[in-house]
């Protein structure tokens, strides 16, 4: 069970329209803290911030997509005055089709422009929000958390392989 009083905190969370990133917009509010709902599914955000609304959390919604750094810049700004500074920046936001179109012995229905993507949310996402947040972080001496996944550790091999674990493991 984790508890703190975050009455008159503020947080952005990224990927917070679903999963993982729900789930800490929940713990967040529930904890009294405000929270801007970043995603790229405005729709997901908007249904989001009406339910968590009529249970008289504050939320408000941050849509933007995380592959595009005007996006980002824009969208953190707007949540910074809209809420009155950033004292907490949490990154979930996460490109999980991966799971399922990336099977590890079917390389070649693979493109770049799929990767691209992946590396654009999955990574350089986080650079360019904590870029853009980093002046109302200092300014509030808040804190970053950004998630990640035990898969970062080892491979996760979802369906048999047809190739052998030892061209999928790192060196
Ligand atoms: N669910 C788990 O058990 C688990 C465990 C470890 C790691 N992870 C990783 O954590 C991340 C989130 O997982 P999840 O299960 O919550 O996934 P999810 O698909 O439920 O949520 C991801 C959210 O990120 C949003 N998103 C995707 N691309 C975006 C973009 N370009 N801009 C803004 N928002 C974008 C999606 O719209 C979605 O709401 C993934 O990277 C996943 O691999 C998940």
């Amino acid at each position: 069970m984790i508890h703190a009083d975050l009455k008159g905190k503020t947080a952005i969370i990224t990927g917070g329209a679903s999963g993982l990133g729900l789930c800490a917009v929940e713990l967040f509010t529930e904890m009294g803290c405000t929270v801007a709902i970043c995603d790229v599914n405005e729709e997901r955000i908007a249904t989001q911030v009406t339910r968590l609304t009529e249970m008289d959390r504050h939320v408000l919604p941050a849509p933007a997509d995380l592959r595009d750094n005007d996006s980002v810049d824009a969208m953190v700004k707007q949540a910074a005055e809209a809420m009155g500074g950033i004292d907490y920046l949490v990154n979930v936001a996460g490109h999980s089709v991966t799971l399922e179109i990336i099977p590890p012995g079917d390389l070649q229905s693979q493109t770049e422009q799929l990767w691209q993507d992946i590396m654009s949310v999955n990574l350089m996402s986080v650079f360019r929000t904590v870029k853009a947040a980093e002046p109302y972080l200092r300014e509030s001496k808040g804190a970053v958390v950004s998630t990640s996944s035990m898969s970062g550790f080892r491979p996760v091999v979802p369906v048999p392989l047809t190739v052998s674990p030892k061209a999928v493991s790192p060196p």
